[in-house]
């Protein structure tokens, strides 16, 4: 356990202090979809599983499952085992008799000139459909096949994915700001068999050539001997194909015309086993590779079924819109599936949401009629810089607010209260991660009070606690920080890590394992986290080598390779840095080889290397070069006194380190870098 990143008493004074608690409003209890205890109480570990019958319940099933849940062999646990499904039949056909008519999405170009697009639950099924019996007849895609969908935010990227999974192929979607070589790396390690994208999209005003992207992702397939059976682009606009680079053949194909080449609007869908595997999230972790988390079918739906409808309290009347992006967990969760399976109205927007001015988000919201808002701290800092006093000058009708990815302090959270929701509408923070499925923390927003910066207490059915060093579970009260742990398996956690079941074990089960004496199967989020005597957690950040970039999920393991691809550089380290819009900006430390004669040159070429190898979401703050590290006497890069140093605080004992003259170096390099850079860039795309 890298127990130099768990934060000390004194380090959380620093933190913000406990806030005082805010009731939801009464309107809004009044109405709420969960209005007592009686799902918490029945869903009380001492009871066992079998209330989690009520969450597949929400499902329709083609077969009842055998049991709650396998739990025979752990850490992989089955939920629902023998039950059968689909997943595009429980997000769409099963709203088809009574609500075909009704909005799935609203799509809002980020062009505002441009007309919102209402695609309907019949008509989403078309598309789904169509599209499913093209990928089956053409390309004789199976079930547990794999698909990469490389796609920005359009209704392309849900239907693509419904289309998969009505075959039962299993998707993994590359967030369309990531680089073609980052979408080349998880075409190879997903074995995927077609590779699906756009011609472009538009972001922040600016055309963005993904078919150029996606290119390079084939040529990177093709340099390590994969072989992707074909590169399927949609057009952003049918039949205007805008893309610089062309369509060669053979092996690729404009989806538009193979389209219109199918006759028939139904496609069988196929019935999956609940533990069948339904999409891969490709996600940093505490190694160089980014692993694919991968979830199942009847477990993970089940679950942000539940979370949406309890959570979010989405019901069929709201307009909902969730401002993240489907490439990362938060949308495949909270856009596509939780709220499609509840067949609800959601609002589809391709931008960036401060695009043409600030107002955007408030004129969307008003002309629509947004209820529920969802998205990131970052979104709203951002959203407070540019013009704090806007949001009251429209007539939005907000009824819940939701934030998540990142901890949300408390100034923030209050503007987003006060501001946004005219204090009508109720804040929920919501805890999660990738591997989670879908919500872990997060306030029962008719019952529980509200605490500006605490995510809030466990969800029904989820343990939570937090561990010291050694292993040992911290009363709630103990004003000291450790790392949060879910005691319990829950239907949403991943079936594993693809292709690699060992690291899922090592990754999450082996660190709380420690101090145990017995088998004990604790999930461990390398989240640390204190426990306030009211049992709600409050995050304090990642204890391993993910950097939260904007509530982004990046590896400093990968930022650092792609440093040390350039010839020259001896040594690099990623450290975070503090940032009053993203939360955290990347640092990167490099030292060059002592043969370069033009050390200052690599500076640059290292900055390009992390773009391209990554995207310009990563896109480091500063790259600061030093003549060298601080390092053990073992060589190990003391990454914790580079964090301290770059944010002036003290460097701490460096009596251990094999070079302790390197710290005042570091300092004075800090300085001269940061002075040069003072503000961050404002879209993590750009
Ligand atoms: C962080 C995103 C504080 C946390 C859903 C976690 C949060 C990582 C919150 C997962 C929150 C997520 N408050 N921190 N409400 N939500 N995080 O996998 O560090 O992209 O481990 O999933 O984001 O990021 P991921």
């Amino acid at each position: 356990m890298p127990t130099d990143l768990v934060p000390s008493a004194d380090e959380i004074a620093v933190h913000w202090r406990e806030e005082p608690r805010i009731d939801p409003p009464t309107d809004f209890s009044r109405q709420a979809q969960v209005r007592d205890r009686s799902l918490q109480e029945a869903l009380d570990p001492s009871h066992g599983p079998e209330a989690f019958r009520a969450y597949a319940d929400l499902l329709t099933w083609d077969r009842p499952y055998d049991r709650v849940l396998d739990a025979s062999q752990p850490p992989f646990y089955r939920w629902f085992p023998g039950g059968q499904l689909n997943a595009s039949v429980n997000a769409i056909d099963r709203h088809l008799p009574d609500a075909a008519d009704r909005i799935a999405y609203h799509f809002v170009p980020e062009d505002e000139s441009a007309p919102v697009e209402h695609v309907s639950y019949a008509e989403l099924s078309r598309r789904v459909n169509r599209l499913a019996r093209l990928l089956q007849d053409r390309f004789a895609l199976v079930a547990g096949d794999r698909v990469t969908l490389y796609l920005p935010m359009v209704p392309e990227l849900p239907v693509a994915m419904l289309a998969c999974a009505r075959l039962g192929v299993i998707h993994s979607v590359v967030f369309s700001g990531f680089s073609g070589k980052a979408a080349g790396d998880r075409i190879v390690d997903s074995n995927s068999r077609l590779l699906i994208t756009m011609d472009g999209y538009s972001r922040g005003g600016q055309w963005v050539d993904l078919k150029a992207k996606a290119d390079q992702a084939v040529v990177d397939c093709r340099s390590r001997n994969h072989r992707l059976e074909g590169l399927l682009v949609f057009e952003r606009t049918p039949h205007h194909y805008r893309s610089e680079s062309p369509i060669r053949t053979p092996g690729e194909f404009i989806l538009t015309d193979l389209l219109e080449g199918i006759s028939q609007d139904f496609c069988k869908p196929v019935s999956r086993e609940s533990n069948d595997g339904l999409f891969i999230m490709y996600s940093s972790g505490t190694t160089g590779r980014p692993k694919g988390c991968f979830h199942g079918t009847g477990g993970y739906l089940s679950w942000v079924a539940a979370t949406t409808r309890y959570v979010l309290d989405l019901k069929p009347q709201d307009i909902y819109w969730c401002m993240a992006d489907i490439g990362w967990i938060t949308g495949h969760s909270y856009i596509v599936y939780g709220p499609l399976v509840l067949g609800a109205t959601s609002v589809l927007y391709e931008g960036l949401p401060h695009w043409p001015d600030a107002a955007r988000p408030w004129r969307i919201s008003e002309h629509l009629g947004v209820t529920i808002l969802h998205t990131s701290p970052t979104a709203i800092r951002a959203l407070r810089r540019l013009d704090p006093d806007l949001p009251q000058r429209y007539a939005t009708a907000f009824r819940l607010l939701c934030t998540v990815g990142e901890p949300i302090e408390p100034e923030t959270w209050h503007w987003y209260h006060e501001t946004v929701g005219h204090r009508r509408a109720v804040i929920v923070d919501t805890y999660w991660q990738t591997e989670t499925g879908g919500h872990l923390l997060a306030t029962l927003p008719g019952l529980d009070a509200m605490k500006p910066g605490s995510a809030g207490p466990p969800l029904p059915g989820i343990t939570a606690a937090i561990y010291d060093e050694t292993g040992r579970k911290l009363p709630p009260g103990s004003g000291r920080a450790g790392l949060l742990g879910i005691e319990h398996p829950w239907p949403g956690l991943m079936l594993g890590i693809w292709n690699d079941p060992d690291r899922f074990r090592k990754t999450y089960f082996d660190p709380l394992q420690k101090g145990a004496g017995s088998d004990r199967w604790i999930y461990c989020t390398h989240d640390a986290a204190t426990w306030s005597a009211d049992g709600y957690f409050r995050i304090l950040g990642r204890t391993d080598d993910v950097i939260n970039v904007a509530g982004h999920r990046l590896g400093s393991k990968e930022m650092e390779s792609a440093a040390l691809s350039v010839a020259g550089v001896a040594e690099a380290a990623v450290v975070p840095y503090p940032d009053p819009v993203k939360g955290a900006v990347p640092l990167l430390f490099i030292s060059a080889q002592a043969i370069v004669s033009h050390a200052n040159d690599l500076v640059p070429a290292v900055a390009q290397a992390v773009v391209e190898a990554i995207g310009p979401i990563a896109r480091p703050h500063a790259v600061i070069l030093v003549s060298d590290l601080p390092k053990t006497r073992s060589g190990k890069i003391m990454r914790r006194i580079l964090r301290a140093v770059a944010r002036g605080e003290e460097a701490g004992d460096v009596t251990t380190l094999a070079n302790p003259e390197s710290v005042s170096q570091v300092r004075d390099a800090v300085g001269k870098s940061l002075a040069a850079h003072p503000t961050p860039t404002s879209d993590e795309r750009s």
